[in-house]
């Protein structure tokens, strides 16, 4: 396990690069089990989440080959239907084989992911939709086992918006025999990168984008071609790094038409934004202004910014407000935050956060994912030190962020700690 010394206090200037996001990333590798074939994906990111994919495809029989930001997948001989608990636990996006399983291989057998450190996190949603296309479902020792000759199209409304739910059962549906309605589904930009990888390879799927999704089967795909969508969370964590350290950084790639929320937020707390052929320049000079967060499904705010939301507000003139409504227990960056001097009452999903007029270096300890980025943009605008442990959480989601930040101008370095080795 790596820790990040990070010495704050200097304004970031210069250039950062978009990669490929990740959150579409993950469902097009499990899109592969749906052909028999060479896939070829590109501007895929360089994450542990996707090592960690690519170790279960292969698991499953695929042989995989990436050079640079490019990855191969061939399912020509996939012909494994089991995803293992040790490692699904450590990556509940392994559920996505679920639904190309069962339509594919017509079997599958897939560890229940169990919660995480944000939230219970259930798969209630995926499994009600496959059984709606005919699939036969079963919980067996913490596994799912789910069989199906040939899925049926079925209309479903799911109980709530669930954007890994919508993907399963839009693959799934891809391969059913007949028409799938799906209605209340998860609108994310994810989720139309995904459609439109599978209508490129034969799938026919309208409406995705919107709440209602209509997939009409087809008896085979052809092998995927795509090249994955940027990545607005990696995105909107450099914005928010500009404007936490008072600099100036010109952000490529940025995928603004999918970033609405996220960037009126950011301009309401003052960031400034520039268009320029290089990219977004996002710039700060003064303190920021406090804003009301409340995440929701996609256009709404984004759950996976609001921790990168808190370090900027713990900084800001006055005091914010943030609601967590997807996850039960994302607020778990408060009590870090507040080793760092940061002043956050949180009452329930609530947390009210008093700008300090500054914050003080100190050893931390990364809980999740985005709760370690916003250990880092804290630590980037604090006085002194701060050392960050754990960073093994940040590695699954952000593409050598550490290189990223000292190339414009952050002091941090990447110390090895003993404990489990690295994906
Ligand atoms: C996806 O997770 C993302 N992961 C998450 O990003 C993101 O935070 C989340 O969507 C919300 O936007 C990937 O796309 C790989 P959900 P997912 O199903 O699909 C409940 C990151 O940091 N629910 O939309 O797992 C669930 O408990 C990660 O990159 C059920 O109750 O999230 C949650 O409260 C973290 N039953 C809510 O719905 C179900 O069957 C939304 O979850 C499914 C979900």
């Amino acid at each position: 396990m790596d820790k990040l010394v990070i010495e704050g206090g200097n304004p970031l200037v210069g250039r950062v690069k978009v990669a490929g996001a990740k959150n579409a990333t993950l469902p097009l590798m499990c899109a592969t089990l749906l052909t028999r074939g060479r896939c070829h994906l590109k501007n895929v990111p360089d994450l542990r989440d996707v090592r960690t994919m690519g170790r279960l495809l292969t698991m499953l029989g695929a042989r995989t080959e990436s050079r640079g930001d490019e990855l191969w997948i061939d399912t020509s001989a996939a012909e494994g239907v089991e995803a293992p608990y040790d490692l699904v636990k450590t990556m509940r996006a392994s559920v996505l084989c679920l639904g190309p399983l069962v339509a594919k291989a017509g079997q599958a057998r897939v560890s229940l992911p169990g919660g995480c450190a944000i939230g219970e996190r259930p798969v209630d949603q995926h499994l009600k939709g496959l059984a709606a296309l005919g699939a036969k479902i079963e919980l067996a020792g913490g596994y799912v086992l789910a069989s199906a000759k040939r899925l049926k199209g079925a209309e479903i409304t799911m109980d709530l918006v669930t954007v890994t739910g919508t993907e399963n059962l839009i693959m799934a549906a891809t391969l059913a025999k007949g028409r799938t309605v799906l209605r209340n589904a998860a609108r994310e930009p994810e989720v139309v990168d995904l459609a439109r990888a599978l209508n490129a390879a034969g799938a026919r799927i309208q409406g995705a984008g919107t709440a209602t999704v209509i997939i009409d089967g087809v008896d085979e795909l052809a092998p995927l071609e795509h090249t994955v969508m940027p990545d607005r969370i990696e995105a909107g964590t450099y914005m928010v790094a500009a404007g936490i350290t008072r600099g100036e950084l010109t952000i490529a790639d940025a995928p603004v038409e999918h970033m609405t929320a996220v960037i009126a937020k950011l301009k309401e707390a003052g960031l400034r934004f520039q268009p320029t052929p290089k990219g977004l320049v996002v710039s700060a000079r003064r303190a920021p202004k406090p804003v009301t967060i409340i995440t929701g499904p996609y256009p709404g705010f984004p759950t996976d910014m609001q921790a990168q939301l808190m370090a900027l507000m713990a900084l800001s003139t006055g005091s914010a407000v943030f609601q967590e409504t997807i996850f039960e227990n994302r607020l778990m960056h408060t009590s870090e935050l507040r080793r760092l001097g940061a002043n956050i009452e949180v009452t329930g999903s609530t947390a009210v956060v008093k700008g300090a007029r500054k914050l003080t270096g100190a050893p931390v300890m990364a809980t999740d994912l985005r709760a370690s980025a916003c250990l880092v943009l804290a630590a980037l605008a604090a006085e002194g030190t701060t050392e960050i442990s754990r960073v093994y959480h940040l590695d699954r989601g952000y593409e050598r962020i550490d290189q990223k930040l000292v190339a414009a101008g952050a002091s941090i370095r990447r110390v090895a700690e003993p404990g489990p080795g690295k994906a």
